[in-house]
């Protein structure tokens, strides 16, 4: 069994990228730019966002944090994300999600200029990664894929099953692990309605778990020799923690994990992969490599 260390690899992937970044700015070109809109006080979205702006320092770039209070109209939000979309210095930014109940969330990711948006969410970038075009992908199913690249695990042929069809992160890792000359496999999606769920794990040869229920997949449902990437980060209360919470993922890992070629812990597997994608791809934005 082998541990895939999201960790370790996000630390390198950053580190690459501030190399980069550092010949881009010593050639004279712009430093990439990233901004960030975070509505309201939610704790969870305080902790990605603040992690967000130190992965931007690691990296190199500029980052800027817009605060908003959650009384504000949609139509304030929708000016601010147009004065984003407008600002020539910011190559790309997000607007941090869930938004308070009054605003609509489709409404905001499709204010946002495509050719800016890094969380890869707008119906356009959504688009071409399904047709294999050049374009932003959503951060949790590109760190998956750059996982499974550097750990060297076989997906072309392979049965893959996707546990979970959200569009942030099933649907999307159901296109790519799909998709022509990248993911190659046989993509099975099950979700709460499925009635073959655990019949369609027990063949997988890899299981990407993104339903957000603790524990849910255990030893019986999964094969020898499988690779396993839990994605689930449900907060369990934990009183011996100083957070009153644990992270807790979709896999029961300890009897799991023995069964398994490659497995993800949580945390430290795909959590840290997460924004390390969201900077490979304000890097991509700094250099107009999608949308020149
Ligand atoms: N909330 C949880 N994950 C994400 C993400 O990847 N991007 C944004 N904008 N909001 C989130």
């Amino acid at each position: 069994m082998q541990l895939i260390d999201g960790k370790a690899t996000a630390t390198r992937i950053k580190e690459e990228i501030a190399a980069e970044v550092a010949e881009m700015v010593a050639r004279g070109e712009k430093r990439p730019h990233l901004a960030a809109i975070l509505v309201g006080h939610d704790g969870g979205s305080e902790t990605y966002v603040h992690n967000k702006v130190l992965a931007c320092e690691a990296c190199g770039f500029k980052s800027t944090l817009i605060r908003m209070e959650d009384t504000i109209s949609e139509e304030e939000l929708l000016a601010e994300v147009d004065k984003l979309n407008k600002d020539e210095d910011v190559d790309g930014f997000i607007v941090q999600l869930p938004l308070p109940a009054h605003i609509s969330e489709q409404k905001i990711i499709e204010a946002i200029d495509y050719r800016k948006d890094v969380d890869g969410f707008h119906p356009i970038n959504v688009g071409r990664m399904a047709i294999g075009l050049p374009c932003y992908i959503s951060a949790t199913p590109k760190g998956i894929m750059e996982l499974l690249v550097r750990y060297g695990v076989e997906t072309s042929g392979k049965k893959c099953v996707i546990l979970g069809r959200s569009n942030i992160v099933g649907k999307p890792m159901a296109q790519l692990m799909m998709q022509k000359n990248f993911g190659d496999a046989t993509v099975t999606v099950c979700h709460s309605r499925s009635q073959t769920l655990k019949k369609e794990c027990q063949e997988a040869d890899i299981i990407i778990a993104a339903i957000g229920r603790p524990n849910f997949v255990t030893a019986d449902m999964v094969k020898e020799g499988a690779t396993v990437i839990d994605v689930g980060t449900t907060r369990v209360p934990d009183a011996t923690r100083k957070s009153g919470f644990r992270l807790n993922g979709d896999v029961k890992f300890d009897e799991v994990a023995p069964k398994c070629n490659f497995i993800t812990p949580v945390p430290g597997g795909v959590g840290p992969m997460t924004i390390c994608m969201l900077m490979k791809n304000t890097l991509s934005a700094g250099k107009k490599e999608f949308y020149p």
